[in-house]
């Protein structure tokens, strides 16, 4: 994993630390959309499959650990969870999984009608990061919500998680098939990040595309 190279300065790096440097704090849980905070800020939002591992990438790119909660149970994450910072105007949401949970039919219909709510409704959205598990690749629920980014036009980028956890030959597999599946879709970024949240691999240069962001 140690070889992927950085495509930003140190310069550039360096401002991705400082960005997250300063705490960024939990500031509420939305059930649905009318529950959202304004549109006044650049917001970010990590999807993707239940138990993926979005919170725990939340708490790694802080550097916070317990500030978005995790679990091994899919199905942790029941709602839109809101971070702030006040020393940047960035807000980061991190969002139910899509998929199996370990939940009642119901509330899964409504996680999911939130997710699309959200991630094809809202102005400030300015990219989502779609996770994917580094030992699976894409499955059909990823490619649709792929689907409903591309049509929407929000952009968005893959990010690879669990890195730590293949053989070189499982992850370069899914490396494989996950570019294969970016590759025409118009609103994906091209290039993928690769992490773990446990080794905390990749975490410099997530947060310098981020902190790019602030910048455009
Ligand atoms: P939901 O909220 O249920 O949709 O899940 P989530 O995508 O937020 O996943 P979460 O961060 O709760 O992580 C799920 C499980 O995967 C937990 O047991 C984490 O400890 C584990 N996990 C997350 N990231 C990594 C990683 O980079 N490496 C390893 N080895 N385990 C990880
Ligand atoms: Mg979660």
């Amino acid at each position: 994993m140690s070889e992927t190279p950085s495509k930003f300065s140190e310069d550039q790096i360096e401002a991705g630390r400082l960005l997250f440097a300063r705490p960024f704090v939990f500031t509420k849980g939305c059930v649905r959309i009318a529950d959202l905070p304004p549109s006044d800020r650049l917001e970010i939002a990590f999807a993707g499959r239940s138990n993926v591992g979005k919170s725990s990438l939340i708490n790694a790119l802080t550097g916070t650990t317990g500030l978005a909660r995790t679990s091994n149970t899919p199905g942790r994450t029941q709602e839109l969870n809101i971070f702030e910072s006040q020393h940047a105007d960035l807000r980061i949401v991190d969002m139910p999984g899509y998929g199996f949970a370990k939940a009642p039919e119901e509330k899964v219909k409504q996680w999911t009608k939130l997710i699309h709510q959200y991630l094809t409704g809202r102005p400030n959205l300015r990219r989502v990061y779609v996770l994917i598990d580094g030992r699976h690749g894409p499955n059909a629920n990823d490619m649709s919500v792929m689907n409903e980014l591309d049509k929407a036009a929000v952009s968005y980028q893959v990010v690879i998680t669990k890195a730590d956890k293949p053989n070189k030959a499982e992850l370069d597999d899914a490396i494989k098939k996950t570019r294969d599946t970016i590759k025409k879709r118009p609103a994906a970024h091209p290039e993928l990040i690769l992490t773990s949240s446990e080794t905390k691999f990749g975490m410099e240069q997530l947060r310098a595309e981020i902190r790019q962001l602030l910048e455009q």
